[in-house]
């Protein structure tokens, strides 16, 4: 080995200690300008000596100092990286927040964004709903959506094979005769008034199922609200003045509601009401959502059948009551304008997105 090759031996040794001694920038600073300035720098003295020496060892010792500066500058670029020492980070180099190497944390990467979650236009409808009966005084029950056929049917005065159960085409358990999918809110109805004596006045917002063909405004799962009034001398004026005050409220003044004479076996008398084709407004005689009609129904109500009170022991002679239940989805599609209901459940995000009620 010549004296030059010896020498960067002993320069690369010298320089490793030297670096892992260094604590701050400016003793940093001190050893690039000593290993690496350009005119006092001693690589610089020992590319020069390089000069006078013959082809062949010429060739080895440029190799070896080659590698050596690679060395020095890699070691002393790692210092400014971590910024650790209080260097200035040059441009398009990592900052000082870049942790050393081997953390597991790199503050200065790009954020990833987390959309915040949303409550579905769904729920959103429903908390409106709720509000708006709140705010009359209403308290909100639940109920199982699997039922017994007594509080889905028998308790609301459906007697066992009577025809009026041909219109809920109902979904029943394999093998459970006795249970069944509730077809609507209303047999929470019972298991309220079966634990709490009038006055009551609530609201009961569930999903409900029926074997229907989907269409543009009916679904096997919706959901309904039921709503529930029971104390002395309450009388269909009431029914009529809340459920307008209601659809007023969610619809805005302007809305053209009519109530219709129908029949439910849990109420006496019944009415059906509806309220004008938001997506028509009665124009397109062949409109899929009103069928030309104009008028869409959006819930059914009446009079409590003094039969469904004496089925929960209380005195019909003394209390009268009246009650609703609401297609959820039916309802938001016309507050929202959409003419298909099935958009609700494709969970579609840039449909899901576009709302916020509040
Ligand atoms: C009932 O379900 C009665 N329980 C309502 C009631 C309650 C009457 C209390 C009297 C007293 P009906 O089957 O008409 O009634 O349904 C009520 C509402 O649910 C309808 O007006 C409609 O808005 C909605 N609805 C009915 N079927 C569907 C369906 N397949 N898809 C979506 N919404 C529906």
């Amino acid at each position: 080995m010549t004296i030059l090759r010896d020498r960067i031996e002993g320069l690369k040794k010298e320089f490793g200690a030297a670096a892992d001694r260094v604590e701050d920038s400016k003793a940093l600073e001190d050893l690039k300008n000593k290993y690496l300035s350009r005119k006092r720098g001693l690589i610089t003295g020992l590319f020069d000596e390089l000069k006078s020496l013959a082809p062949d060892e010429k060739r080895e010792a440029g190799k070896q100092l080659n590698e050596f500066k690679a060395l020095v500058e890699e070691r002393l670029k790692s210092y400014s990286d971590s910024g650790k020492l209080g260097l200035p980070v040059k441009p398009g180099a990592r900052s000082k927040l870049t942790p050393p190497p081997g953390s597991a944390f790199d503050l200065t990467l790009p954020g990833r964004v987390r959309r915040a979650g949303a409550a579905h236009p769904l729920v959103l409808f429903q908390e409106k709903i709720e509000g708006i009966f709140l705010a009359m005084g209403f308290a909100v029950a639940e109920g199982p959506e699997i039922e017994t056929d007594y509080y889905n049917f028998e308790a609301l005065n459906f007697p066992p094979h009577h025809p009026a159960r041909d219109s809920w085409d109902t979904l029943y358990i394999k093998d459970r005769e006795d249970l069944l999918l509730r077809t609507h809110t209303s047999p929470v109805q019972v298991r309220v008034m079966e634990k709490k004596r009038p006055p009551i006045r609530i609201i009961i917002p569930g999903r409900v199922f029926r074997r229907e063909t989907p269409d543009p405004t009916h679904l096997p799962m919706f959901y309904q609200v039921e709503g529930l009034v029971v104390d002395e001398g309450v009388t269909f004026a009431h029914l009529k003045g809340t459920l307008e005050f209601f659809i007023r409220a969610l619809f805005g003044e302007k809305i053209r509601v009519r109530f219709r004479p129908s029949f439910f076996p849990f109420t006496e008398p019944s009415a059906e009401v509806d309220i004008e084709c938001i997506v028509c407004a009665g124009k397109d005689k062949a409109c899929r959502v009103c069928g030309g009609t104009g008028w869409k129904e959006i819930l059914g109500s009446g009079m409590v059948d003094p039969q469904v009170f004496k089925n929960v022991n209380i005195d019909p002679e003394k209390y009268s009551g009246w009650a609703f239940g609401l297609g959820i989805d039916r309802t938001a599609m016309f507050a929202f304008g959409i003419p298909e209901m099935r958009f609700f459940y494709e969970n579609d995000l840039r449909f899901t997105r576009q709302f916020d009620l509040k």
